[in-house]
């Protein structure tokens, strides 16, 4: 039989689901020797904010939050390219700070408001950031996209908050946002067409607008 633990998680509570899981990984002599198979069927309620509408799921404590989004919601606009945390194809907005979706589990992020590409624009209003990929050609397959932009996005709030990169001059004053910054500070998202100085064009061209 499965261990079936459908507990309400928390970023407190996750802790209690690791104690249940390794209580019952001992009190289970069929789970002796079985590795990681052992967790099998450990679920957990999590509700995330995506894009303003509320989604409340029972998942598998081991999926991560891009998994939620594509594989649980339907919400496919986030890529997956590698799974591992290189090339930030999978980069949405998490409270308003990006993160690679693929890095951390849904679980973790009960409550939390989550942004995704699909959430910042309309085909008919898009954001100033998706608007400006297309006039300047920010792609080629277009893959890498979603990810390129919602970090973008992040990026700039940084760059407002005054957030220093490591190729910023100071740490005490506000960052000008330089081609070599903005190539510091987006060096998270790889784009395998090789579309990158379109895609400055494009992030420069808003962050003139913000200035
Ligand atoms: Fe997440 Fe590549 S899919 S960083
Ligand atoms: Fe193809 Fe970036 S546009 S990977």
């Amino acid at each position: 039989m499965e261990n079936a633990i459908d507990i309400k998680i928390s970023r407190r509570n996750l802790l209690k689901v690791g104690a249940a899981s390794a209580t019952a990984m001992t009190a289970s002599p069929m789970s002796a020797g079985h590795g990681a198979g052992a967790a099998h069927g450990l679920s957990a309620a999590v509700t995330l904010q995506v894009n303003g509408k509320t989604h409340e799921m029972n998942l598998d404590v081991r999926t991560t939050l891009l998994d939620a989004l594509r594989e649980h919601l339907r919400m496919t606009g986030t890529k997956k390219g590698c799974d591992h945390g290189q090339c930030g194809a999978c980069t949405v907005l998490l409270d308003g700070r990006r993160v690679n979706a693929c890095l951390t589990l849904a679980v973790m992020h009960d409550g939390q408001e989550v942004t995704t590409i699909e959430g910042l624009g309309t085909p008919a209003a898009l954001h100033p950031l998706q608007a400006a990929f297309v006039k300047h050609d920010g792609y080629q397959c277009g893959y890498c996209t979603p990810g390129q932009i919602c970090s973008a996005v992040g990026m700039l709030d940084e760059v407002a908050r005054g957030m220093p990169s490591h190729v910023s001059g100071t740490l005490s004053e506000k960052p000008l946002l330089s081609p070599e910054e903005i190539r510091e500070r987006m060096s998270g998202n790889i784009c395998r067409c090789g579309a990158y100085s379109n895609i400055l064009e494009a992030i420069e061209e808003v962050a003139e607008s913000k200035a």
